[in-house]
């Protein structure tokens, strides 16, 4: 593919105008674009009861004005559409209480988290409408940007486009300690990319055929923390992005318009060891990064934030006209000791299998009554993932956080040298990685690894698996 210039972006506006039926124009007008402000997820504040901190959740039904004339249906977590932030420190216990007030069963996952089993929210855990999940765990991993979002047997996709999903914010002594922008919302900001499409009446338009499975449902509007095209403005200094890729299928590659570095510091479950100097950043559904970028020399300017891939600004940031704010970006940041050991490990292969209306893996569709794998806790394994195809698929997998440890016999590149949950492998393409549980799954409530394509989920390319105490 071309790569496009997207420096000439800074003349266009947003490509969602433009593909707009002018006939839906008449009726349902679109706003501007970046005549929106960003809107910032609040923070949950917990209710501490006996040193554990309570978080109550209510998936609900919403209506939210994204289009001019009309309001759109949607779902949300305590709000019309995404969630609050659920921001906690290590070695924390939460309770959370989730509660369906839909029409239609749902359930929510802690993607990133390592948390047992029956406490994950897959598919088999289940809460149907009026009823509550209540279920309690402890934090132990690194300081990282996690996610949480429904899990829904075979609607995953559809619940997600409708607007459940919400960050989940862990901070440890490395976060704490790093000299790091850290004031939520002003110079530390969640950014949620999400894309959708309506239909004639200004409702969402999910999955309409079987083209839709096979490429997965993207869109021509481009949203940031569920606001379409939207601006922030910020003060002339190094500002943290925390950004996860939230689409159901799109692919995205991240850049500003002039192309300027900026550095990349963490990936989905950890901080980088050093900080990586670049100046585009592919992220697939369910990934995350933190980056650093240096706006210094923008006081009284403005700058797009955007996706090459899809050849338009995302967002228009505003760099207020003040004094500038020097700041050095910290050399080192963390030391990945996992996964450092690896004695002769156990290898477990994995083929992401696709044919016209059939996704699978390892020639499996996925079935709530098969448990695919039986894992031994605490044993490094290597799961070796492979993709004979050209489509690229997300795969991701439940309780752990995993070390990349070799693409097609290459190094990884130099930006995942973090710890992750959810990795690209591209067309032709078989990918290693370092894996350890260190908490049991049952055969009631196994563990998932799947396709983060949501459709491709929904569509079968998904197993289970449990993880067991070592026979001995
Ligand atoms: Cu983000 Cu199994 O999910
Ligand atoms: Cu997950
Ligand atoms: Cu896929």
């Amino acid at each position: 593919m071309k790569r496009r210039d997207f420096v000439k972006l800074g003349l266009l506006t947003s490509i969602s105008n433009t593909l707009f039926a002018n006939e839906q124009k008449k009726i349902i007008g679109t706003f501007p674009s970046f005549s929106k402000p960003l809107a910032i997820p609040p923070i949950l504040e917990p209710k501490v009861i006996n040193g554990i901190k309570e978080f109550d959740l209510n998936v609900q039904k919403g209506k939210v004005n994204f289009l001019k004339g009309v309001e759109t249906n949607t779902y949300g977590i305590n709000t019309d559409f995404l969630g609050p932030t659920i921001r906690v420190n290590r070695n924390d216990t939460l309770k959370m209480k989730v509660k369906n007030s839909l029409d239609e069963e749902t359930v929510i996952h802690w993607h990133g988290l390592k948390v047992p089993g029956e406490n994950d929210g897959g598919p088999n855990r289940s809460i149907h409408p009026n009823k509550i999940w209540t279920t309690q765990f402890q934090i132990n991993q690194r300081s990282s940007m996690c996610w949480y979002h429904p899990h829904t047997h075979e609607r995953t996709g559809a619940q997600v486009f409708m607007g459940i999903a919400g960050l989940f914010i862990i901070e440890d002594e490395d976060s704490k300690k790093l000299d790091i922008p850290k004031e939520y919302g002003v110079d530390d900001i969640p950014l949620v990319f999400q894309d959708r499409r309506f239909d004639m009446k200004g409702q969402f338009l999910y999955k309409q055929s079987m083209h839709d499975v096979m490429m997965g449902v993207t869109g021509n509007f481009s949203l940031v923390n569920g606001v379409i095209d939207p601006y922030v403005n910020v003060s002339p200094k190094t500002i943290r992005f925390r950004i996860l890729n939230g689409s159901n299928a799109r692919i995205s590659r991240f850049m500003f318009n002039d192309k300027r570095d900026f550095y990349q510091i963490a990936g989905d479950s950890s901080f980088l060891p050093k900080p990586i100097k670049m100046n585009t950043l592919l992220l697939s559904p369910g990934e995350r990064a933190e980056i650093l970028i240096d706006l210094t020399d923008l006081a009284g300017k403005e700058i797009l934030f955007g996706d090459e891939l899809a050849g338009k600004g995302l967002l228009k940031i505003n760099v207020k006209n003040e004094e500038k704010q020097k700041f050095s970006i910290p050399k080192k940041l963390t030391t990945i000791k996992e996964y450092t050991q690896l004695d002769s490990p156990k290898i477990r292969e994995f083929s992401l299998d696709m044919r016209p209306g059939w996704l699978a893996i390892n020639g499996k569709q996925m079935n709530m009554k098969r448990i695919d794998e039986e894992v031994n806790l605490a044993e490094t394994e290597i799961w070796r993932i492979k993709n004979s195809q050209r489509m690229p698929h997300p795969f991701h997998i439940h309780g752990c956080s995993f070390k990349i440890l070799s693409r097609n016999g290459y190094k990884p590149y130099p930006n995942e040298t973090g710890l992750k949950d959810t990795v690209l492998i591209y067309g032709n393409e078989t990918v290693d990685v370092a894996v350890k549980f260190e908490y049991e799954a049952t055969k009631e409530y196994p563990y998932m690894y799947h396709c983060h394509i949501l459709e491709h989920e929904d569509a079968g390319m998904m197993g289970q698996f449990i993880v067991k105490k070592e026979w001995l």
